[in-house]
Parts: C-alpha cells; structure tokens; sequence
C-alpha cells in the first residue's frame, strides 16, 4: 500500500498546495485500499496528526514567516509585504463566491490575475490574457466569463492563427448567401453567436492585418456587417483576447496594430509560467494523477523517486498542459508504478537513455537549475543524515553544526523535511 513519505516533497511543507496534496495522497490511498491493516492504520493516523499539527502551523505562521523564509531560503527577493497570505486571499475569493472554474495553485501571481479577473468580470471591459502556451488563458477567460453577468449567455471561442485568412470575415462576421463561392446560405458569425455572452478570440497575434482593422471597427461602433451584405446588425459581445506573443514587439514590427492593442487590452492580466510557480507541481501532479486514473479507469499511477524529482524540476515549457498530458501519458503507459523510461524520449534524462552517461542532467534543464538541484540534492541529504543522526532534535543538530537554529528550521522547512519524522518512535 502506497503511503505518502512524510515530509518527502521538496518545498512544499507548510505550503497550502502542500499540504492539500498531501491530502490529497491519503484521501486516494483510502479511496483505493481494499483492506487496511492494522499497521497501516497507525501510519495512516500519524499522518493525519502531522498533517493536523501543520495546517495549525501554518494558520498561525502563514501571515508573516512564509513571504519572508520563501524569499531568504531560495535566495530571491522576498514578495513584496502584501496585507494578506496567499491562502488568505484565495479564502477571500471563495468567501466572496467566487467561481474559479477548476484554476488551482496559491501563487502570488496567480492569484493577482484571479483577483483582476474578478474585479473585471462584472464590466464589459476587454480582457487580454497572455502567457505562454499552455498557462491557462483559455481557463481565464472562462473564468471572467463565470464570473460575470453573461454567465448563463453564450461563450464563444475563436482560435484567430486556426482559420485561414481568405475565410476568417466570415467565420467572425458571416456571410450573406452567395457572398462568394462557397457560400450557399446565410451564416451568422461567431460575433452574432456570441450576441449578450462573451467572445473569447485566442491567438489574437495571428489575425492578420485586414482582420484586424474590422475587428477595431466591431470594437469602436458595436455592429458588424456579414460578408456580402450591407445591413449592419448590432452585437453585444464582451471581449477576452489571448495571446502567448509579445504584442508590443508585434506593434515595432509592424504586423500587429497599436491601436488595436490599446482597445484590447483595457484589463491587461499575465499569467506566470509554470517554472515560476513550482511550489505548485506536486499539487498539480496529485490532482492531474488521479484525474487520469478516472479517466483510464486505473489506479493512480505511482512514481519513482526519480521520476518524481524530474517532474519538480522539469522546466515545463508547454506548462501545465504540458505537466497535464505527462501525466496522462505516465497513467497510460507504465503498470502500477511509472519511472523515467516512460518519460516521452525528448525530455527523458540522459541518464535514462540506453548508454548514456549517469547523472547527466536532464533536458530541458538548464544549467543554472541543474547546477541548483544538484546543491538542493546535497543540502537535503545532508540534512536527512543530519537529523537521523540526532534522533530528530534540531536543536542538537544546530549545536553539532554550530549553525543558527532558526536558520536550520528554515532550510528543513524549505525542504519539507519534518524532525519529527525521525524520532525513534516508541
Ligand atoms: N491554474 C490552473 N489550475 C488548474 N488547471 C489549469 C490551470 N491553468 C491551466 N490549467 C489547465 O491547463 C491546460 C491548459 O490551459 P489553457 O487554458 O488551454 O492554456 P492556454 O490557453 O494558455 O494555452 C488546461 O487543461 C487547463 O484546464
Ligand atoms: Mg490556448
């Protein structure tokens, strides 16, 4: 049977998204036991003491110690001192209903796009969301759209770089029949379709020119014209856009229309890549886990050791889609336990590969980061000896090593490591 390893996820004790994943491990260990001995009960309880005894921690210490100890143990600049804690402000958005369509993880700047996103929904302002690909601007403009008064009206998504120019009018406008060849009845466009709801143009760098001048033209007169035809027919759709381009670079080259973007981008939200949100991966990972398990009609997936120490440091760069479809991929392909082989073959670490060198770090690492993991591996074992060593007692361990005794709490805090865990237990 399949127990969480206390306090075995790097960075993410004493975080929200870590104890939920925690949760989360012990709910589906319960959920998918089909006899529970005795033993395992007391494991199970322990955990579940742990787990209480750091959700109080952490109600307590979260206002202050965590922006402070995150910015000292990871060497960056500490967030700048907000009002509330990250779990504060995502309770503030619950307790104000808001709805968040599925969008999970505590990070600062998350949240500040959720929080924007809030205050924009209720508005008919344009949206415009980037990030990279796979970050969530589809999710995010579902999310204005849920939370706002076109809720129960349509939302329509238009992907702009997935028509071809010589029919992108019509798809947006329609057409009158016999418009041109082809066109054998009237059709209403995805602006009409859209009429009192919410239309979502994704891809917007990708409308080409012409495109874009009829598209400010919607945007400033609030009518559209079909495709052949002179009636001008009015439209009330709300505007979200994405983007993963860099408009403005687009407006110096010429291929994207200032005026166009200021229009668009009234409400400006950019969403954080997921390699600078990696606190969040372990959650992602359990929720993404047994979301695939559902889907395949299977246990969720274990993971190796390993494995799992590649997936928190892997760079992600198609995102949480990407870390999405690992996991499914992982679910399908391995039995009961998954490990670096079933990894797709371009960002398996070398390591893994048939006659590569060991330790080779792993694509899609760079090496600042893998020179990072590797000390991260180091400070940790050591710590893990450290502690066994003592029998748990911190304070005994800070005298060994003559080091500063909060200082060795926030380094066992960054690594998730608990003394507790290595009491003799009696
Ligand atoms: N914060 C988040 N929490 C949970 N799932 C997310 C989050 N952001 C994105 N996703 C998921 O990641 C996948 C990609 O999101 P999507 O909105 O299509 O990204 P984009 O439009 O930026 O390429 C979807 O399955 C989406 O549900
Ligand atoms: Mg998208």
């Amino acid at each position: 049977m399949k127990l969480f390893n206390p306090g075995g996820e790097r960075g993410s004790a004493m975080s929200y998204a870590g104890l939920l994943e925690k949760i989360e491990i012990m709910r589906s260990t319960l959920r998918w036991a089909t006899r529970i001995e005795r033993p395992d009960i007391e494991k199970l309880l322990r955990q579940a003491n742990t787990l209480r005894d750091e959700v109080m921690q952490l109600s307590h210490k979260e206002r202050f110690v965590q922006a402070v100890s995150k910015g000292t143990a990871d060497g960056e600049a500490a967030e700048a001192p907000a009002e509330l804690s990250t779990g504060e402000r995502r309770q503030a958005l619950l307790a104000r209903s808001f709805v968040f369509e599925g969008t999970f993880g505590d990070n600062p700047k998350l949240l500040d796009a959720l929080e924007i996103a809030e205050k924009a929904a209720p508005t008919d302002l344009p949206v415009l969301v980037d990030g990279e690909s796979g970050t969530g601007k589809e999710l995010m403009a579902k999310v204005i759209h849920a939370n706002g008064s076109r809720a129960d009206k349509p939302y329509i998504s238009v992907n702009c770089g997935a028509i071809p120019d010589s029919l992108l009018e019509s798809e947006l406008f329609g057409h009158k029949k016999g418009a041109f060849t082809g066109a054998a009845n009237d059709r209403k466009g995805k602006f009409e379709s859209a009429h009192k709801g919410t239309i979502f143009l994704d891809e917007i760098g990708e409308l080409p020119l012409p495109g874009q001048v009829k598209l400010l033209r919607v945007l400033q007169s609030h009518e559209i014209q079909r495709v052949g035809s002179d009636e001008t027919i009015a439209v009330d759709a709300r505007i979200v856009a994405a983007t993963n381009k860099n408009l403005r670079k687009l407006i110096e080259q010429g291929s994207f229309r200032e005026d166009l973007f200021y229009r668009l981008s009234v409400i400006h939200v950019t969403l954080p890549p997921l390699r600078d949100r990696k606190d969040e991966i372990p959650l992602l990972i359990a929720y993404y886990g047994d979301e695939a398990a559902e889907a395949l009609k299977r246990r969720p997936v274990a993971l190796t050791p390993r494995l799992r120490s590649f997936l928190l440091r892997y760079s992600y760069p198609g995102n949480i889609r990407e870390l999405r479809n690992l996991l499914y991929r992982l679910s399908c392909l391995a039995g009961e336990t998954a490990d670096l082989a079933h990894l797709p073959e371009d960002i398996r670490p070398t390591a893994a590969r048939p006659g590569a060198a060991p330790g080779a770090p792993a694509a899609g690492i760079s090496l600042a980061e893998a020179k990072r993991a590797a000390s991260d591996d180091a400070e940790r074992d050591c710590l893990e000896r450290g502690l066994q060593e003592v029998g748990g007692t911190v304070a005994e361990l800070a005298r060994r090593w003559d080091m500063n005794r909060s200082h060795l709490q926030i380094l066992l805090k960054k690594h998730g490591l608990h003394s507790k865990d290595f009491r003799k237990e009696s």
